[in-house]
């Protein structure tokens, strides 16, 4: 059994969130110091409290460093790893020049496993220590993410990416082995350690109607597992959506048919949104995923975070690595900032650090385990420096509140502003 520790530093914590009617100020909480035991947060309070409960702990003091919650990023491709920043294309033409090819290759196991680790060491060298990943058709790919989170002792959600149509050769499954090996996946790992499987179809345009019929008879055997799919990202996919689907209402309409829409289920994008599908979405409390340097670098749209937010949608925040053009979420909340800004609302820093914490672990229905310092919750975290560099630090000196200065390290800080992470307690970066 690890020994107890306290850490020092300015320590956030989400009373609700900052989105709600009270306000900021009735939304964080800042505290002194927190306690860790046995991979969770005992306690978090003033020093004196902790110390006086705790007297052989250790005590690791970071001074006016900022202690967050690890980063949660609820939509990524970890395949993706190696094509991400792949210039000039728009959606259907990334995939099929850059995504299919390189996805290709995640049905040897060697290489799945080599990517997987990078994947994981780049994100936490970001502070990003949860995230929703799809993997590759092969089952191989979900094996080597699943065994290497586990292995770190990371909560990570991931299922096979199913696809049995337009997609090339070798990388289609078909209805029958897209259930087969999502159930065998499921069966195998959903609940071990940290592990959650995610049923994963695509995207409506590379699954026939019998393969989302056969994922949504999946997910009604399995209702304690999330779906994960793509949704209203850009206007031709849409339209490629309705010629396959004539009978469709709308996108959401081609996942309600087949069963595939009720809480738990994680829509990435959610941009070209009518008004029904909004409703429908807000009724059955699914969850929306912004990934704003995605959308601004495949050139989808503005997600709309305002009037969603207000609205009463659940959204969280994610990369999309590699549509993203980022593994960090310190990049990907600066985009949604000026993303936001595009559509008349200035999102507040409180805002922003909860979108990419208890936000996106509440769009992942882990709200209760990580994004968040509470005693009880899962020991996830992250250290900011606030001037990790010398543009950042003259900006900062001149604040004169806490939001003042760590705002410009969401719009200009990068892996240098992580000062520490620790997973379940432990020391990883
Ligand atoms: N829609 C279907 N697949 C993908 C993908 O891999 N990335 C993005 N950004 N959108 C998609
Ligand atoms: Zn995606």
């Amino acid at each position: 059994m690890e020994q107890d520790l306290i850490l020092a530093g300015r320590v956030l914590s989400f009373a609700a969130s900052p989105f709600d009617a009270g306000g900021v100020a009735a939304a964080v909480e800042d505290h002194e110091a927190l306690a860790i035991s046995a991979g969770k947060i005992a306690a978090v309070g003033s020093l004196a409290a902790l110390t006086a409960a705790r007297p052989e702990a250790p005590v690791i003091d970071h001074g006016d460093r900022l202690i967050l919650p690890g980063f949660v990023d609820a939509h990524a491709h970890y395949p993706q790893t190696a094509i991400i920043a792949s210039w000039g294309k728009r959606l259907i033409d990334w995939l099929n020049t850059y995504t299919f090819p390189e996805e290709m290759r995640f049905g040897e196991a060697g290489y799945a496993e080599e990517i997987a680790a990078r994947y994981l060491d780049l994100t936490a060298a970001c502070g990003t220590t949860t995230m929703a990943s799809y993997c590759t058709i092969h089952p191989e790919s979900v094996e080597a993410l699943f065994t290497a989170a586990q292995a770190r002792g990371q909560r990570v959600v991931a299922g096979k990416t199913c696809m049995d149509r337009n997609a090339p050769e070798g990388l289609r499954d078909t209805a029958q082995s897209a259930y087969d090996d999502s159930a065998a996946l499921l069966h195998r790992w959903h609940g071990v350690d940290r592990i959650s499987y995610a049923i994963t179809p695509r995207f409506s345009p590379t699954s026939t109607p019998e393969q989302l019929e056969a994922l949504g008879a999946l997910w009604a055997e399995h209702p304690d597992c999330l779906m994960q799919t793509h949704l209203s990202e850009q206007l031709d996919e849409i339209e490629w959506m309705h010629q396959l689907f004539p009978d469709a209402r709308d996108y959401l309409d081609s996942y309600e048919t087949f069963g595939l829409l009720r809480e738990g289920a994680v829509f990435g994008h959610a941009i070209h949104l009518q008004p029904r599908e909004k409703d429908r979405l807000r009724e059955v409390g699914a969850s929306l995923v912004h990934c704003p340097t995605s959308n601004t670098f495949i050139g989808s749209g503005l997600f709309d975070m305002g009037g969603l937010m207000a609205a009463g949608h659940r959204i969280g925040l994610a990369t999309d690595t590699g549509g993203g053009s980022s593994f960090s979420m310190l990049r990907t909340m600066a985009a949604a900032y000026e993303v936001a800004q595009l559509k008349g609302t200035a999102l507040h820093a409180s805002q922003l650090l909860w979108l990419a914490t208890q936000g996106a672990a509440t769009a992942l229905h882990l709200e209760d385990k990580v994004g968040n310092l509470a005693a009880g919750m899962e020991a996830d975290l992250v250290v900011l420096d606030l001037a990790s560099t010398p543009a950042i630090a003259q900006r900062a000196s001149r604040a004169t509140d806490l939001w003042e200065a760590v705002f410009p390290t969401i719009m200009m800080g990068d892996d240098r502003a992580i000062a520490e992470v620790r997973i379940a307690g432990r020391k990883v970066v």
